[in-house]
């Protein structure tokens, strides 16, 4: 009798220690979860700040991490000078990245500087230089075209960021110029499946316009053919679909696009107040089937 209480104790105290053990296992788990905070790579601010520091343990692990500072900066020792003039109050407010002679990076990126020039955003850069010289402040446009230091990190850039990285980080960085499209981009088919379901398949803003040319896609023969990527059987109404289809949106100058806004308009609103009186129509049948249940059991008794 007694050896068998033993060992039944024994048996418990066993059960107990697992499930202990198991307990503290779950804990040991949540808390890794907790230390190491999910954050994907390009959630990360990349841009550029108007601070001097360089955070040199980020630096090491960029792209350029390998450069000297001197292969980027050369004349801040050259012609004697070592950094801005402290006197000279407006070279010293002036944003680095508005500053920077981005020709640099030509030497080692050509291709990628020869597609910048070809771009929208050049002939934009050279119309604010064309402004600039002018001197008219009135025809100073409200936003700046961006050089390569708005769309990437010089210290910090990465390679070998994932596709889905890369397009979900531009759509940002774009967005910040061109609101309302990120806005209506993020709304579209292709912005859902790219940025929130992390396709890689789907389309980012530079995959239609083209990643240093940004090219405008109001013609329809040079929308056409960026479609023409990935929807390879599409015919030329493709083009006609509105990818942009945001309030701000420049469409409305498009009486064919106009009209499809206005039909997917209808459609949208058909479909939610189709959904609702379904939803009303079950909603009340379950009230109905409750209420017979309830008038059964009270009649039963
Ligand atoms: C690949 C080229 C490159 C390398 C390498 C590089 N820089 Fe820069 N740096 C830039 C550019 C371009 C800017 C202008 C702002 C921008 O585009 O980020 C800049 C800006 C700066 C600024 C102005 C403040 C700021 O962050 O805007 C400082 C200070 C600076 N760099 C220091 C350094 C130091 C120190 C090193 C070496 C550890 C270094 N840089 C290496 C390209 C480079
Ligand atoms: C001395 C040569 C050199 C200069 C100058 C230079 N880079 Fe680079 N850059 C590199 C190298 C090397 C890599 C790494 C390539 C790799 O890992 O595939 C790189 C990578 C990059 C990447 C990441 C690309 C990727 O692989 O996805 C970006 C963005 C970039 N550079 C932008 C710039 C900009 C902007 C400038 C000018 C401020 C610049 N670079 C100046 C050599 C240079
Ligand atoms: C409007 C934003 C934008 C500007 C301005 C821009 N880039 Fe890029 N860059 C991108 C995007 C987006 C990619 C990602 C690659 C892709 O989508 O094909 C990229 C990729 C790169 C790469 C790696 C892939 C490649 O094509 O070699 C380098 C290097 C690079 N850029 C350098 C530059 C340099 C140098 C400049 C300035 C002349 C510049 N970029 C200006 C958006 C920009
Ligand atoms: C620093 C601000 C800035 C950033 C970042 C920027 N753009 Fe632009 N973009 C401009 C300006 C300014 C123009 C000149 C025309 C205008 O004012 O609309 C322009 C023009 C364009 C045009 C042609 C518009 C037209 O009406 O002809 C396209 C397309 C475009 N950008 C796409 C992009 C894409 C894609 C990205 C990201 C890879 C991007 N832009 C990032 C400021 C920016
Ligand atoms: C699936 C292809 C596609 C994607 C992805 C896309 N666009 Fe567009 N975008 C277009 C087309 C087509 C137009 C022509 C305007 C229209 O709808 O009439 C346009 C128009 C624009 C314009 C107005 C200038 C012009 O005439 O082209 C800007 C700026 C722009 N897009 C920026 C962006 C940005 C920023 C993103 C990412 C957040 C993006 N686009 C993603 C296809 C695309
Ligand atoms: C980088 C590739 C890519 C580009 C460029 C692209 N798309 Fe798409 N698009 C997709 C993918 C992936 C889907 C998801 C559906 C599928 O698998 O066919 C899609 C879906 C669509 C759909 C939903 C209906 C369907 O076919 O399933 C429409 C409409 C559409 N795209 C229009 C356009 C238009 C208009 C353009 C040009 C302005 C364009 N796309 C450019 C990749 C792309």
């Amino acid at each position: 009798m007694d050896q068998l209480r033993v060992s039944l104790c024994r048996r418990n105290t066993a059960k107990k220690t697992l499930t202990l053990l198991a307990h503290g296992w779950l804990i040991f788990v949540a808390w890794l979860i907790l230390l190491i905070h999910v954050q994907p790579a390009w959630s990360e601010n990349l841009t550029p700040s108007s601070s001097w520091f360089v955070d040199m343990n980020r630096f090491l692990k960029s792209a350029h991490g390998s450069l000297t500072c001197e292969r980027c900066h050369a004349e801040i020792t050259a012609k004697g000078k070592v950094h801005p003039n402290r006197e000279d109050q407006t070279a010293m407010k002036k944003d680095s990245v508005r500053s920077y002679d981005y020709k640099r990076c030509a030497a080692c990126h050509p291709e990628a500087y020869r597609r910048f020039l070809q771009g929208e955003h050049a002939k934009a850069l050279a119309k604010e230089k064309e402004i600039q010289q002018s001197g008219l402040k009135e025809a100073t446009p409200e936003r700046l075209a961006p050089t390569c230091g708005d769309c990437h990190s010089s210290h910090y850039a990465q390679s070998k960021l994932s596709r889905v990285e890369i397009g979900s980080q531009m759509t940002e960085t774009c967005g910040k110029c061109h609101k309302a499209q990120e806005v209506s981009y993020l709304k579209d088919i292709h912005g859902r499946m790219g940025v929130f379901l992390e396709k890689k398949a789907s389309a980012y803003c530079t995959d239609c316009h083209g990643a240093h040319t940004c090219e405008s896609l109001k013609d329809k023969q040079k929308a056409f053919e960026a479609c023409q990527r990935c929807h390879r059987n599409a015919t030329i109404q493709f083009a006609n679909i509105v990818i942009h289809a945001g309030p701000e949106d420049i469409s409305k100058k498009d009486p064919e696009k106009q009209a499809n806004m206005v039909l997917i308009g209808t459609i949208k609103r058909i479909s939610q107040i189709g959904t609702i009186i379904i939803l009303a129509f079950f909603a009340l049948q379950t009230f109905v089937w409750i209420l017979r249940e309830l008038h059964n059991k009270l009649r039963g008794r």
